[in-house]
Formats: structure tokens, sequence, C-alpha cells
């Protein structure tokens, strides 16, 4: 489901942010990606889902190699991809409703069915109560369910997590993590960034490892 072969990625033509990251993750699987600070872990997410170009080598996403995809095409790939991020990026003005079904409206889904998908995905998430609360009323552990919710309610094949527990107490990245695991049990393809030690544990997946960019343990 995901491929990357020899990739480099640098900002300033000089320093790496990630040098020579070759890794695999097939269908249905839950990888981390783990390191200190400054490893890299979210440029390379941020490449799966083409908001960065490698500098060097091949990235493959659900059958796509980026390199050789027309920006045009970067919305399609995207409605294959959930994201989700540490510091949650809902529409603050918008009700949670509103919220997890923004990426169905952009995909052009009808009334009633964005209806039945998002009070699907926020029954899920167990947040059906709260459709009509504005964002900031929730607490960060409510948030970043909604934040699941929106990412998985088109049913992307690929869900990309990029710290999603670090903004959020034991109780609530438990929670959190169950519903990524949840995910990954229906056949979604899971890739978490986390520097988070607990996380890792609780999970008993595959781990890759960097540092300065480059992948020191898989
Ligand atoms: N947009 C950017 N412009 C310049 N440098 C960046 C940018 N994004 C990341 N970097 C640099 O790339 C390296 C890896 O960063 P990042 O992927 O955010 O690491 P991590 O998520 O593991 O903390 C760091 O040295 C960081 O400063
Ligand atoms: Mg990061």
């Amino acid at each position: 489901m995901i491929d990357l072969f020899h990739v480099f990625k640098t900002f300033d033509g000089v320093t790496p942010a990630l040098a020579d990251v070759s890794m695999s993750v097939g269908k249905g699987e839950l990888v981390f990606v783990t390191g200190p600070s400054g490893a890299g872990k979210s440029t390379l997410l941020r490449l799966l889902f083409a908001a960065e170009r490698p500098t060097r080598g091949q990235v493959v996403v659900a059958g796509e190699n980026l390199e050789r995809m027309r920006p045009a095409n970067v919305p399609y790939l995207r409605r294959s991809i959930g994201v989700v991020f540490q510091d949650f990026r809902l529409l603050p003005t918008r009700t949670v409703f509103e919220n997890v079904a923004f990426p169905l409206e952009v995909r052009g889904d009808g009334r009633s069915e964005i209806e039945r998908r998002v009070y699907r995905s926020l029954k899920e998430v167990g947040l059906v109560h709260k459709a009509y609360a504005m964002p900031p009323a929730l607490s960060g552990g409510e948030q970043q369910r909604v934040a699941i919710a929106r990412a998985l309610v088109g049913d992307p094949a690929i869900l990309l997590a990029d710290e999603p527990t670090a903004s959020l107490d034991p109780d609530n990245a438990r929670e959190v993590v169950k519903l990524l695991e949840t995910a990954r049990i229906r056949g979604t393809t899971v890739v978490i960034a986390t520097h988070d030690r607990a996380l890792i544990a609780a999970m008993n997946a595959r781990t890759v490892a960097l540092a300065g960019g480059r992948v020191v343990s898989a």
C-alpha cells in the first residue's frame, strides 16, 4: 500500500530531513514511525499525502507513484488517505457534524449519503450526542475523536496520524489508540508517527525508528 525507495528530502539543499529512507507498509498493516524531535517523522508523513515532494527517490502510495503524479491528481490521492494531527485542526466555527462532513462535501457525496456516513462515524467515536456542538466547546480528547471521525468518514485505504496522542492525557490517549486499532482491524493501512513509548508499547506493532532522517531500525 505504501512503498518508499531510497527517499531523500532536504528543505535547504544541504541538511537532510530524510536520507535514503526505504520502507514498505502492507495493506491493513499498522506501523509506527518513531524517533526524537527533528528525526523526520512529520516530513515522512507529509510525503505520503503529497504535502511535500521527495528531493530524490520514489514514493508509491495506493498504487500512485507520487513523483509522476500530476498536481491535478493530488485531490484524488487525498481521498484515499485520512490524516490526523497532534493539534486536531478542526474548523472552530463549524459544528462537529459539519467538520466530519467536510471531506464528503468536497468529493460531492449527496445529502443522505453524507448524513448516513457522518452519523456512523460519530457513533464509532462515541460522539453522536455532540454532533451540533462547536469544537472549542469540546475537550481535547473529544476534539481528537472528531478529527478521527473526519479522517475515517470516507473509508480511506490509508490513515496517517502525526503525534495523535501528544496533546492528550493518558486516558484520552488510550481511547485514541483504540480507535486507530479499530481502523486497522477493518482493513485500513495505518501509519502513526510518535515518540510516545506508552503508545507504542500498547500496540505491539512494527516500528520504524528514524534518527537524523535515516532509518536506524526497522
Ligand atoms: N518546512 C520545512 N522547512 C525547513 N525545514 C523543515 C521543514 N519541515 C521540517 N524541516 C526540518 O526537517 C527536519 C525533520 O523535521 P520533522 O520531519 O518535523 O521531524 P519530526 O516530526 O521527527 O520532529 C528538522 O530538521 C526540521 O527542522
Ligand atoms: Mg513531527
